[in-house]
C-alpha cells in the first residue's frame, strides 16, 4: 500500500526522455532576393544620378539614364510591395498608429522592418519618385532636358526644375538620416541590419521567430510570375516616361516631329 502510495505521487513525466535543448536563436528568411537586387542597384543608381547631377555637362546624358533607372526601380518596388514575398509587402509593415506606439513602447516584436524604419522606407521612396518625376520635365538652361520636358510650358518646366534641385537637397538629408539609422542599430544595438539586406536571412532570438507555417506561406508568396509581372509593369512605365514614344523621338520617327521645346536628353 505505502509502494502504491508512492507511486501515485511519483512525477508522470520522470521515466521520459530528457527534453531536447534548441538552440535559442534561428535563422529566418527575411528579404528575398527581388527586393535586395532592388535596394542594391537603387543605391548604385541614385549615387549615379546625384554624382552626375552635381557634374553637369556631358554627365547630364548619364544623369538622365539614372534617373530613368530609378523610377523603373521605385516602380518595380510599389508592385512588389503588393505582390512581393510576405515581408517585402507595404501592409505588412505600415507605420500604422498602434505600431507606432507599440515600437516606441517597446512592445513591437516584428521582425521585418520596425514602424520607425518603415516610416524612413515610405519617405524615402516617395521623395525618389518625386526626385526622378520632376527630373522628366526639367532643363538646365544649356543643353539639357527632361524626356518629358517638351510637353509642358516653359513657366512649369522652370518650377519643377526648381522642385527637381530643392528635392536633391532634401535626399541627401534623408540617405544620412537612413545610413546614421543603420549604423545606430549596428553599434548600440547589435543589430546587424546590412547582413539580412545582402545575404537574405536573419537570426532572431526564437520567440521573435514567425512559426514555420508562417515561414513556408511567405515563401510561397512572390514567386517568379510576381517578379514577372513587377518587372514588366516597371519597363512598361520605364517606355512611357522615356519620351521614347512621343513625335519626334527616334523610336516615333514615322510620325512628324512636334516637340517645341528641345529635345529630350536620353
Ligand atoms: C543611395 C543610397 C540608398 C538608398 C536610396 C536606399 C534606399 C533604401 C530603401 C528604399 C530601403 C527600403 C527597402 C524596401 O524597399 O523595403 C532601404 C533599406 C535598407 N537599406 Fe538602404 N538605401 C541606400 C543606401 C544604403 C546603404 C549605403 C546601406 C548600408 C550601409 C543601406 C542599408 C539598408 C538596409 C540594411 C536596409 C533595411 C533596413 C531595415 O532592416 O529595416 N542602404 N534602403
Amino acid at each position: 500500500m505505502k509502494v502504491q502510495a508512492i507511486l501515485d505521487n511519483a512525477p508522470r513525466h520522470a521515466t521520459a526522455a530528457p527534453a531536447v535543448s534548441l538552440p535559442a536563436r534561428v535563422r529566418i528568411r527575411l528579404w528575398d532576393l527581388p527586393l535586395r537586387l532592388f535596394h542594391w542597384l537603387l543605391v548604385l543608381a541614385v549615387a549615379v544620378a546625384l554624382i552626375t547631377g552635381q557634374l553637369g555637362g556631358a554627365w547630364m546624358a548619364l544623369h538622365g539614364k539614372a534617373g530613368l533607372s530609378i523610377i523603373g526601380l521605385v516602380v518595380f518596388r510599389l508592385v512588389w510591395g503588393v505582390i512581393g514575398s510576405a515581408h517585402a509587402r507595404f501592409l505588412s509593415f505600415l507605420p500604422t498608429p498602434s505600431r507606432l506606439k507599440a515600437y516606441l513602447t517597446g512592445r513591437w516584436r516584428g521582425v521585418g522592418h520596425n514602424p520607425l524604419g518603415a516610416l524612413s522606407v515610405i519617405a524615402l521612396l516617395g521623395l525618389l519618385a518625386a526626385q526622378a518625376g520632376t527630373g522628366l520635365f526639367s532643363n538646365d538652361d544649356i543643353a539639357f532636358s527632361g524626356p518629358l520636358f517638351a510637353l509642358v510650358d516653359e513657366a512649369l518646366a522652370s518650377r519643377l526644375t526648381g522642385l527637381h534641385k530643392q528635392f536633391a537637397n532634401v535626399l541627401w538629408g534623408l540617405l544620412a538620416l537612413h545610413v546614421a539609422a543603420i549604423a545606430f542599430y549596428a553599434w548600440f544595438k547589435r543589430d546587424n541590419l546590412v547582413k539580412p539586406m545582402v545575404m537574405g536571412w536573419k537570426e532572431v532570438e526564437r520567440q521573435k521567430a514567425p512559426s514555420a507555417d508562417h515561414q513556408n506561406a511567405s515563401g510561397r508568396k512572390g514567386g517568379a510570375i510576381a517578379f514577372v509581372v513587377a518587372l514588366a509593369v516597371a519597363v512598361a512605365v520605364v517606355y512611357g516616361v522615356s519620351g521614347a514614344a512621343l513625335p519626334g523621338s527616334p523610336a516615333a520617327a514615322a510620325e512628324p516631329a512636334t516637340a517645341t521645346q528641345g529635345q529630350p536628353g536620353w
